[in-house]
């Protein structure tokens, strides 16, 4: 049942519902009287209740927390283990909207596309079955390892115009190419739209982006993002979407654009999206959708696709195309953007090598047919001449069916004229899967297409300097090998004397001859059906996957104080900022994503100790020792004793990583007590039964520490719902002295629901059965 051809795909399942999102969106505007961007179109219509969100809010944007409901899902390997076990643990039998999984992580890149691959299975195996057998009990659709990147993968296939997706990985962005809003979240917030659990939003602000002119020569949507992202910065795009507009638009190809929202990752933006355009059409009669393109027509022609007239954005930025300069961005940081004709003269401030040892392209931020005829028409003026790549040039292709079309249409074959090596349609570089041997602790640059370039994260290699700038640039200097090679007026060197200058390269977005779906293998059994018989397969001695057993309610037999929580012993008092990565961290702990015991030994482990300042150190006051603070809690836990944390000001910000949520609560606590959260990691605390609460009086963080016992006075009544009820901390000091303190929550009735429950999970179990 693999699908043959594109035109075996079904329409009907990936269409967004047009006219209940028109309809909604009508019942908002008897609340929001003005004209509205595009961005809120789509929010707002997939809002849940308009009617209790917008009533009586004058201020929205920045202001209102938007219960939403998305239209589908996509995860890729890493993030998809700990999703489908927390999904598990709820109890259903497939999945609320349609999802899909993308084996493209786990794929190093070593020496080429066919090796590579086999081994990448041999490594993860157990990975990739686990996932298989979950996808298949489920009814989600499984894209196995080589069939493709997450993020090219859903705009073949999945994407549409005015579509609101989530996806567990930072550039789910991507997809706002063909119009929609695809929104990267962590696993808790994609098991929230599996379990058709309400997923929460703060409206976010709307950056205007007007664009005027035409691309010309050089120049492309790679440059526009790449100069954008130097004026937003890193967090320029913090809280707001991304929202283009203006004539220079007319002309881009939704490639071109499905790159600049796949960077709007890099200034921080929620997501990023363009009006639906004649462009869109093409690209989704091209691959297969037609039936999609012909219902976007229609809810376009009733306004629902484009920003009215008027909108007022919260910031307006203006870029003429016609002006816009191939920029190359980095080293270390993706918003240090110097245009090509100054990047000389920048490298040489810097006193760096006027070298660089490796070019790629490709990955999923520039694979596209566009994008690789661009290029291959420059290795073919280069191969006229003569000339080979002077360093190795590496090509990732976004999919099977970008990799197959490229192949048949000769343009694989021109790029390894001139020395590429093609790896397999995977990750592989782009997230630090290069295996890259002779650079290791030498400092060097290297040019990409791809979109991130912090330190270490495609070589593991920290002196490795990353620059990104779009795939032509990146070909064209792929041939002089010089930092300081402008292509746009240098020329090479050739070997009788004579020189050879680049003209800009050609490109065309679309294959004449249609995209060619490639290895039928490679494709998954469309809008499948769950299998409940199907067993998920995790090995019982598995060190990288491990069932999640459900935690238990902190009510009940075992707890004599009815609905308060029991008793708590103080872990610490974490000191100043705590972000999701000191709870828990990344690197090498990646690999226990699947496995909570494992990951969990990495708990708080880079956190500092208010009492003495020093990190990773907790005291275990009932023994008179101490010890790293994943040791005590481990103890703790041995001992079934419920701790608490007491913590600082913004605990948790950073992402959404579910397992720091998790993991505090696998080893036993019940509570965490701050001067303030971030408020997805808050939220993440509630799903998995842990209690936040903000101290009324910050100055009172400082009268709880280590070795203290925690009550809780007044849980009962929030529980219960007695409005106006406050939680209180009776709070008893090793050496007998109690005192209270006051503290706020901001629990909503579902929520301690959950809570009362023991996690967001149970609570769907339960209610279930
Ligand atoms: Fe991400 Fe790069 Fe893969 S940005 S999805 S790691 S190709």
């Amino acid at each position: 049942t693999h699908a043959q051809s594109l035109l075996e795909k079904d329409c009907t399942t990936i269409t967004p519902p047009y006219q209940s999102l028109i309809d909604n969106l009508r019942r908002v505007r008897k609340f929001l009287n003005r004209p509205l961007s595009l961005a809120e179109k789509i929010l707002y219509s997939h809002v849940i209740r308009p009617e209790e969100t917008f009533a009586s809010k004058a201020k929205v944007r920045g202001e209102v927390y938007l219960q939403l409901r998305p239209e589908r899902v996509a995860m890729q390997d890493a993030s998809a283990q700990m999703a489908l076990l927390q999904f598990m643990s709820a109890g259903l039998a497939q999945s609320a909207v349609p999802a899909s999984i993308h084996c493209d992580h786990l794929i190093q890149a070593v020496e080429g596309a066919t090796e590579d691959l086999k081994r990448s299975i041999v490594t993860n195996q157990e990975v990739f079955d686990f996932l298989k057998s979950a996808a298949e009990k489920y009814g989600i659709e499984f894209w196995g390892p080589g069939s493709g990147i997450i993020h090219q993968i859903v705009l073949e296939n999945y994407a549409a115009p005015g579509m609101l997706m989530l996806g567990t990985d930072s550039h789910t962005p991507n997809a706002g190419g063909l119009g929609g809003l695809a929104i990267g979240v962590g696993g808790a917030d994609a098991v929230d739209a599996m379990t058709g659990t309400p997923w929460e939003l703060k409206a976010p602000n709307i950056i205007g982006v007007k664009l005027t002119g035409e691309l010309n020569g050089w120049a492309t949507p790679k440059d526009l993002i790449l100069n954008l992202a130097g004026k937003l910065t890193v967090r320029g795009g913090t809280g707001s979407i991304i929202e283009y507009f203006g004539p220079g638009l007319d002309n881009q190809s939704c490639t071109g654009l499905a790159t600049m929202a796949n960077m709007g990752a890099e200034v921080g933006a929620t997501t990023s999206t363009f009006p639906y355009n004649a462009r869109m059409r093409d690209y989704l009669r091209a691959t297969g959708r037609s039936g999609v393109a012909a219902a976007a027509d229609e809810a376009a022609s009733q306004g629902f696709l484009s920003a009215d007239e008027g909108t007022d954005y919260d910031q307006v930025i203006e870029i003429n195309l016609s002006e816009l300069e191939p920029a190359l961005n980095g080293p270390f940081t993706p918003d240090l953007a110097t245009p090509i004709s100054k990047f000389g003269d920048f490298v040489k401030s810097q006193g760096w090598k006027d070298e660089f040892s490796a070019a790629l392209i490709g990955s999923c931020t520039n694979s596209s047919y566009e994008d690789m005829t661009a290029v291959a028409d420059l290795a073919r003026q280069a191969n006229s001449v003569g000339l080979k790549t002077k360093v190795p040039f590496l090509c990732t292709p976004g999919s099977e069916q970008i990799r197959a079309t490229i192949e048949r249409d000769n343009i694989t074959k021109s790029l390894e004229d001139v020395g590429a090596v093609v790896l397999a349609n995977a990750c592989g570089p782009c997230i630090g899967q290069w295996k890259r041997d002779d650079k290791q602790g030498e400092e060097n640059a290297i040019l990409t297409s791809f979109n991130r370039n912090f330190k270490s994260r495609n070589d593991g290699n920290k002196l490795t300097m990353n620059f990104l700038a779009s795939p032509v640039m990146v070909t064209a200097m792929a041939f002089s090998g010089n930092l300081s090679f402008n292509p746009m007026v240098d020329s090479i060197p050739l070997a009788d004397g004579s020189s050879f200058k680049f003209s800009p390269p050609t490109r065309q977005d679309l294959p004449e001859a249609g995209f060619t779906p490639g290895n039928p293998e490679f494709y998954p059994v469309r809008n499948p059906q769950p299998q409940p018989k199907v067993e998920i397969v995790i090995k019982p001695d598995s060190q990288r996957l491990e069932i999640l057993e459900p935690f238990g309610s902190h009510f009940g037999e075992h707890n004599s104080r009815g609905l308060e929580l029991p008793p708590l012993k103080v872990l610490l008092r974490v000191r100043g900022k705590c972000t999701t990565d000191h709870i828990s961290a990344a690197g090498p702990w990646l690999k226990y994503k699947g496995h909570l015991t494992n990951i969990s030994e990495n708990l708080l482990i880079t956190a500092i100790n208010d009492e003495g300042g020093d990190m990773n150190v907790a005291f275990d006051k009932d023994t008179n020792t101490s010890g790293t603070i994943p040791e005590v809690a481990k103890r703790f836990k041995a001992r079934n004793q419920p701790w608490a944390l007491v913590v600082d000001d913004n605990y948790g910000e950073g992402s959404a990583r579910e397992h720091a949520a998790l993991q505090p609560r696998f080893y036993g606590c019940g509570l965490i007590v701050a001067r303030s959260f971030a408020r997805i990691h808050e939220t993440n605390l509630k799903k998995q039964g842990v209690l936040p609460l903000w101290f009324s009086d910050k100055s009172d963080y400082s009268r709880i520490g280590s070795g203290d016992t925690i009550e809780t006075i007044g849980l009962a009544d929030v529980i219960e719902g007695k409005t106006d009820a406050q939680i209180e901390l009776r709070v008893t000091r090793p050496d007998g002295e109690t005192f209270k303190i006051p503290t706020k929550h901001t629990m909503s009735a579902d929520q301690l629901k959950w809570f009362s429950a023991g996690s967001a999970l149970n609570y769907i179990r339960y209610t279930l059965n």
